[in-house]
């Protein structure tokens, strides 16, 4: 589809099909390459086996981009001004442009391509579709043509485009997807992936059972009602759902001590004595997350499923983990083909409370936030054989560190056992590994620390081809793109600052 043709020809054949034939350049729109605003947002689904995968969803994501530069799971907003989303060489950009024209309007095609000629505005690709605004009409039709102009005359065309065309924007080039800035923008990143819901698979536990599907439904209710700032929904459970928690906690319970690892132990130490863990209540998400948020920074945020790749690990950048509230069919206590709170709750939870893990967690976070497709399901496979599955060594033994074991008693037990094979932890290496989704995994990833994993994640995420870093400001929950000398200044002074008060504490050290 790709097309690098000069604008006034071309442009009179296709304003003569446009006109002529709607629906043949429509046509044209749905091979997988609409720009990401365009694309439908809602629910979507994916592969049909039976964990959750954020691996497998990120290989769809990047499949239906048709293997180009990357959709992004969310819409965003226009970035007409953001600098760093335009390419630049040789004093021309390519830049994509959207714009509505209506049936009133119909010179407005030529008009449009009168400003193309002449701002010898290089076309390289083209797709118009039905509009938004009037679905019932035939006549009304929005356009996306990615294009090349001189970037000293951007402002101009874009402006001349606007006398003459409606809805007029400037998309980002799709190898930068949007990711959220701010905290309030996770309330975007809800993308859900549907094929585990006991109402979409036939061989889900509670797939057959009419009460447990209703239940299910008010308690996503309230995570789709949920905005960043809201208090964190209370779900009073029932006596079935405390006694299936009571089950699963009780029999991980009794082997976490020889199986899991330091750090794990002490955070579920401090959750039964100060969070109110045990087995005889479903922990709540707000106190969880007031927990957390004192020695982490982490919080939590209610979801209603299984979240698509780049949303999950765009809200990990925040220090925000999307965490369900429902729990799995009350018939397979030991089973759940999606994350559920025992999952949440006991799995992630008490690693999230320690600083190193935390850190983690978060970088490979801050390392998916515009990062192409490709990129994402590399990150996907090393939170898989990290945060989901990640062995690591202490005392000279290995311990469990992955929430997908510490929530699955048959798993652990097999993990730790001499059957598997491990492979140390190598981002390179375990970035490309393929993954069990049916059963347990063939390989673990062991790595000689916490520390160690981060340091190699952090060269490893440095490769990541990026045209732009990201920092995180904590006091304003934040992500900057540093793509300016004076954003890199401003960090430099905090850095300073920060500098000061170690020399400062170091000297009064040395002088005791
Ligand atoms: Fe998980």
């Amino acid at each position: 589809m790709d097309l690098a043709l000069s604008a006034s020809p071309f442009f009179q054949i296709w304003l003569l099909l446009a006109i002529t034939s709607p629906s043949l350049i429509y046509s044209l729109w749905s091979d997988g390459t609409a720009p990401a605003e365009m694309k439908t947002d809602g629910v979507v689904q994916t592969f049909s086996g039976r964990k959750q995968s954020l691996i497998e969803d990120a290989r769809r994501e990047r499949g239906s981009a048709g293997g180009g530069g990357g959709s992004a799971a969310s819409p965003g907003p226009s970035r007409y001004g953001d600098g760093f989303v335009f390419e630049e060489k040789d004093g021309r950009v390519t830049v994509n442009v959207l714009f509505a024209l209506s049936s009133e309007k119909n010179a407005g095609f030529f008009k449009t391509g009168k400003i193309f000629e002449t701002f010898e505005a290089k076309l390289l690709h083209i797709e118009s579709r039905a509009g938004r605004k009037c679905k019932n009409s035939t006549m009304d039709l929005e356009f996306f043509m990615k294009c090349e102009v001189h970037s000293s005359d951007l402002d101009v065309f874009v402006n001349s485009l606007k006398r003459v065309a409606d809805d007029v924007r400037c998309m980002p080039e799709e190898k930068v997807p949007w990711f959220p800035r701010q905290i309030k923008d996770l309330d975007r990143c809800n993308m859900l992936i549907t094929k585990f819901d006991p109402d979409m698979d036939h061989d889900h536990p509670g797939y057959n059972d009419p009460e447990y599907r209703k239940r299910r439904t008010v308690i996503s209710e309230l995570a789709f009602r949920y905005k960043q700032g809201d208090p964190l929904p209370v779900v009073e459970y029932t006596a079935e759902e405390i006694s299936t928690w009571r089950q699963v906690y009780q029999q991980l319970r009794s082997i976490y001590p020889s199986l899991a690892c330091k750090q794990f132990l002490d955070g579920l130490q401090q959750l039964e004595k100060e969070c109110g863990y045990g087995e005889d209540r479903i922990p709540q998400l707000q106190e969880v997350s007031a927990f957390l948020k004192e020695r982490t920074g982490f919080q939590l945020r209610p979801v209603a499923g299984l979240l698509s790749a780049r949303d999950f690990l765009a809200s990990l950048a925040f220090r925000v983990f999307q965490c369900t509230q429902y729990i799995r069919h009350s018939s397979a206590p030991m089973h759940s083909p999606e994350p559920d709170c025992c999952h949440e709750l006991l799995g992630h939870i008490p690693m999230l409370a320690d600083k190193e893990f935390a850190q983690f967690s978060q970088e490979i976070g801050l390392a998916s936030l515009g990062a192409s497709d490709e990129d994402i399901e590399k990150l996907s496979t090393l939170y898989w054989f990290t945060v989901e599955f990640g062995l690591c060594k202490q005392n000279g033994a290995v311990k469990a560190y992955g929430a997908g074991l510490l929530s699955s008693y048959g798993e652990l037990v097999y993990a730790l056992s001499n059957e598997p094979e491990y492979k140390p932890f190598a981002p390179e290496e375990t970035a490309v590994q393929p993954y069990q989704d049916q059963t347990y995994q063939p390989v673990y990833f062991v790595s000689e620390s916490f520390e160690d994993a981060k340091m190699k994640l952090r060269k490893y995420s440095a490769n990541i081809k990026r045209p732009f870093t990201v920092r995180y400001d904590p006091f304003t929950c934040s992500v900057e793109v540093l793509d300016q000398p004076s954003k890199i200044q401003n960090a430099l002074s905090q850095m300073r600052e920060d500098l000061k008060t170690l020399h400062s504490a170091l000297e009064k050290l040395s002088s005791s």
